[in-house]
């Protein structure tokens, strides 16, 4: 079933490299284009790809912000760039897509190098949400009918990695799979932070909330050995995300829509 989607403006998170420069590339792509792409970055000098998006995009007003998410004051920053631009509109998506990983096994691990992940992968998506929130309450207000993208949506690129359940010797990264453990650790806390937000944020908010993994792409994290290309992951994402409603408030789901278990 061919589901029209609107969306009137997004966020999205590490937006000047990997998936998340791939998600506003296609998103000024789309029919309708979204009137606002915000994209965020670290590094002032990372963000050619991002101005040259900007400068080729006739329809969308791309607006690059610079936000660290683990640090408040940028993600303040960003959210007050955010409302001074939509107003009464509200945000429409949020694409919680900014991550980190770094090998280290159970042998090895440090304290560091867990709290790196969780302060990256799980509190800052949380901060960047919370942050949010009345900017999402807002777009929600504007559409009375069930959960969708064109409502209020937030988006949680998680990972496969995150989940209890798959986790087993014949992953796909071979011996590596157990190498990753803070990150793994970090996806999984990041799946029960979102999961316990949507089912506190009710369906009646209006706001839709899910986590999605992306497959695994060949980023700079992902590496060359992954399986899949970052333009048909996230043309994948994309096409899923029309079809998104009510029955995907706080599930976890693959990149064409079908449920990972947590
Ligand atoms: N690639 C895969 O196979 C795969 C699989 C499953 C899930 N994912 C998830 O997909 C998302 C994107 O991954 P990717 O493959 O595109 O990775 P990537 O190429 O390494 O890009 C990561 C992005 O996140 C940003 N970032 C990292 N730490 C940040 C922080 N503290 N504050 C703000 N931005 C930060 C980076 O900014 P800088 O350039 O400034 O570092 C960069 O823009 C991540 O959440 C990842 O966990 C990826």
């Amino acid at each position: 079933m061919l589901v029209r989607m609107e969306i009137e403006s997004v966020l999205v998170t590490g937006a000047n490299r990997g998936i998340g420069l791939e998600l506003v590339k296609q998103l000024v792509q789309l029919p309708k284009t979204p009137k606002f792409v915000f994209a965020t970055y670290r590094d002032e000098s990372s963000t050619q790809d991002l101005k040259n998006i900007k400068d080729s995009s006739k329809e969308s007003h791309v607006v690059l912000i610079k936000m660290d998410i683990t640090k408040a004051e940028d993600i303040q920053n960003a959210r007050r760039i955010i409302e001074d631009s939509v107003g009464e509109k509200g945000l429409n998506l949020v694409i919680n897509n900014a991550g980190a990983a770094k090998y280290q096994s159970f042998n090895d691990i440090t304290e560091e190098n867990m709290l790196f992940h969780f302060t990256t992968n799980t509190v800052g998506p949380l901060l960047v949400l919370k942050e949010m929130l009345p900017l999402l309450q807002k777009s929600a207000a504007n559409i009375t009918d069930g959960l969708s993208v064109s409502r209020s949506a937030v988006l949680n690129i998680s990972s496969l990695a995150g989940s209890m359940t798959m986790l087993s010797p014949s992953s796909p990264l071979g011996t590596d799979y157990l190498k990753i453990m803070g990150y793994r650790v970090s996806k999984a806390a990041l799946n029960m932070t979102m999961k316990i937000a949507a089912l506190t944020l009710t369906k009646e908010t209006g706001i839709l909330l899910l986590n999605m993994c992306p497959g695994w792409v060949r980023t700079e994290m992902g590496t060359d050995r992954a399986m899949i290309d970052v333009w048909d992951s996230v043309s994948d994402i994309i096409k899923t995300l029309p079809t998104l409603n009510d029955s995907h408030h706080g599930t976890f789901l693959d990149r064409h829509g079908n449920t990972i278990p947590y």
